[in-house]
């Protein structure tokens, strides 16, 4: 079992696979970056697998792939399945905005992969392009029908923005609805990437939206997970999911890794330590050192609950690169 230095067991690792993406999404990434990290800098899926290898051994029993958008990134169904064939019981997931997913689906689900929670801001081909940066909504829809016609199982992420998509956030739960699936709610991150005028919703304000229309029961966290779970009246469930909120890290499972390898124990905290060099070097005692190391510096709380992001202090980790 992996603990940290806060007595927090961590089962869950997610890996950035690449922090390229084919979306302009004005929280996360609103201008192509100045420069790409050179792709000889990445970690080849070969030596990822060797510190993915060492976190289960270690106790890892969740994998979520992101990115960026990890579909960008070849061989990706080939990672998965090695990462399925060596623990297939473990959580495989991945997060992507779908854009390719009707033509990956079929492959990702015979490599192994069991979810896939997929950004979807707006049902508005408009309003979806206004946030992308292109126009993406039909595609995103055919790649949603797609994944679950494969029977992977599938959760939505919206982030609903003043002024842009607030007004859909019931719109998304009916849809959501009908399609049998999960949507969770994510208060706007402020980081330095995003678009300057951005601003979004608290949760506070996004529950009020549901609530015009609805009456919500509050069921609790999920385990470890960063969403809270409501229920409507007939029995539909979706999640809120807000870091602003003081009790959000107690019981943080995550550790988080780069397309380059740096090791990253907490969103909203600027260290890193990198395993490159040791997995390279197919050094397993070397990489396990890392983490051992990571995990007994994961910090108790984000950063938030020191003050909040304010003018001066908004994080400068790219979502893109973390993978959110
Ligand atoms: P499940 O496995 O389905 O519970 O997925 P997940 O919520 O772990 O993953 P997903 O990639 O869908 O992330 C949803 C949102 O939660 C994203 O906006 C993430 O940035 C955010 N999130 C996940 N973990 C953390 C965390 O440790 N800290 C903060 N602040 N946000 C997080
Ligand atoms: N704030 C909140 N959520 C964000 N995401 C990306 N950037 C931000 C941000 N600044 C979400 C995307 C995706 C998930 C991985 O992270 O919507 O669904
Ligand atoms: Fe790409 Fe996801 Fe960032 Fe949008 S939120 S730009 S889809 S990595």
């Amino acid at each position: 079992m992996l603990i940290d230095g806060h007595g927090r067991t961590v089962d869950y690792l997610r890996i950035s696979v690449t922090e390229r993406c084919n979306f302009r999404c004005q929280y996360c990434m609103p201008e192509k970056p100045f420069s790409w990290v050179p792709k000889e800098n990445l970690l080849t899926f070969e030596e990822l697998f060797l510190f993915v290898k060492v976190a289960i051994d270690g106790g890892i029993t969740k994998i979520r792939l992101t990115g960026g958008e990890p579909l960008l990134r070849e061989d990706l169904d080939t990672f998965i399945k090695a990462i399925h064939d060596y623990k297939p019981d473990i959580d495989l997931a991945l997060t992507t905005n779908a854009y390719l997913l009707s033509q990956a689906a079929q492959k990702l689900k015979d490599a192994g992969l069991k979810r896939l929670n997929i950004s979807l801001d707006s049902l508005h081909a408009d309003v979806a392009a206004k946030i992308a940066g292109k126009n993406v909504l039909p595609q995103v829809l055919k790649g949603i029908d797609k994944a679950l016609e494969v029977g992977l199982k599938v959760k939505i992420n919206m982030v609903p923005l003043k002024g842009i998509n607030e007004c859909e956030i019931l719109d998304i739960l009916e849809y959501a609805k009908k399609k049998g699936i999960k949507v969770r709610f994510i208060e706007y991150m402020e980081n330095i990437h995003a678009s300057k005028t951005l601003q979004g919703l608290h949760g506070d304000e996004i529950l009020a939206k549901v609530k015009e229309k609805y009456t919500i029961r509050a069921l609790g966290r999920e385990g470890a997970s960063p969403s809270f779970n409501y229920g409507l009246d007939d029995g539909t469930e979706f999640g809120l999911i807000d870091p602003h909120k003081q009790d959000f890290c107690e019981n943080c499972n995550r550790i988080r890794l780069t397309a380059e390898g740096n090791l990253i124990p907490c969103l909203y905290f600027d260290e890193a330590m990198s395993i490159a060099a040791y997995v390279k070097d197919g050094d397993i005692q070397g990489a396990a050192d890392v983490l051992a190391q990571v995990l007994k510096d994961k910090p108790k709380e984000n950063r938030w609950s020191e003050g909040g992001p304010n003018e001066d202090n908004i994080s400068s980790r790219a979502f893109y690169e973390t993978g959110g």
